[in-house]
């Protein structure tokens, strides 16, 4: 992989839709990380596997790698996105995405992936810290917590503010305090607080680094 654009950031801080908008004009491939670790939440629950039980998860994982043959997982279009990002799934996945076994398989799954692309943007957590370090280019997106919430209700239009904004407060805490790859932006990444930021402007942050 020649180009990888490395997008962190806590939970709805816009990194789908700018990444998204990055792959148009720079023709890049898009991998959303999170995907992944929903992918295995989601498992978890259809097949009644407590989610704390690191065995059983990490079991989960491998079965579902060599199921879906490896790389796919990441790509897979049998879920639904609506699936993947109800309730049960969005309180089980921080626990999964804690578990260091997990963290490993998705990562060399991710390599796998990037390796088999000539230029890419990833979103996640880790992207620039842990899985590629040396990321051509490292942004970590992120807004108040509130503006966050705001932003995906208006999205989802089905949830409500209060709900959400628990949500948002608690994978932030899970996510930044873990101790495999812990949330925390890459010491070279261009931190972008969205907050009183439009949607084109962030965009346009983004390219302009992208350009240079
Ligand atoms: O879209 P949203 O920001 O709400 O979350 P997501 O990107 O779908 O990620 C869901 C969860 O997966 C996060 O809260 C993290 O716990 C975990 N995750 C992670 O640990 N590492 C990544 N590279 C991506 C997601």
């Amino acid at each position: 992989v020649n180009t990888v654009v490395a997008v962190d950031g806590p939970a709805a801080a816009g990194k789908t839709t700018t990444c998204l908008a990055l792959a148009r004009s720079f023709d890049l491939h898009y991998l959303e990380s999170g995907r992944t670790y929903r992918i295995i939440a989601f498992e978890a629950i259809q097949r009644k596997i407590p989610v704390e039980n690191t065995r059983k998860i990490t079991g989960l994982c491998d079965e579902l790698i060599t199921e879906s043959r490896s790389a796919t997982l990441l790509t897979s279009d049998r879920y639904e996105p609506e699936t993947l990002r109800a309730t049960p799934v969005n309180v089980a996945v921080s626990t999964v995405a804690k578990i260091a076994e997990v963290r490993q398989r998705v990562t060399s799954l991710i390599r796998l992936w990037a390796g088999a692309q000539t230029r890419c943007v990833i979103e996640g957590r880790d992207i620039g810290t842990t899985i590629f370090p040396a990321a051509t280019v490292k942004f970590y997106l992120t807004a108040r917590p509130e503006v966050r919430a705001m932003r995906r209700v208006r999205q989802e239009r089905a949830a409500s503010y209060e709900n959400v904004l628990g949500d948002v407060i608690r994978r932030d805490e899970a996510d930044m305090s873990r101790a495999s790859s812990p949330l925390v932006p890459a010491e070279d990444a261009i931190r972008i607080d969205t907050s009183e930021l439009t949607f084109e402007q962030v965009v346009s942050r983004m390219t302009a680094a992208c350009r240079n």
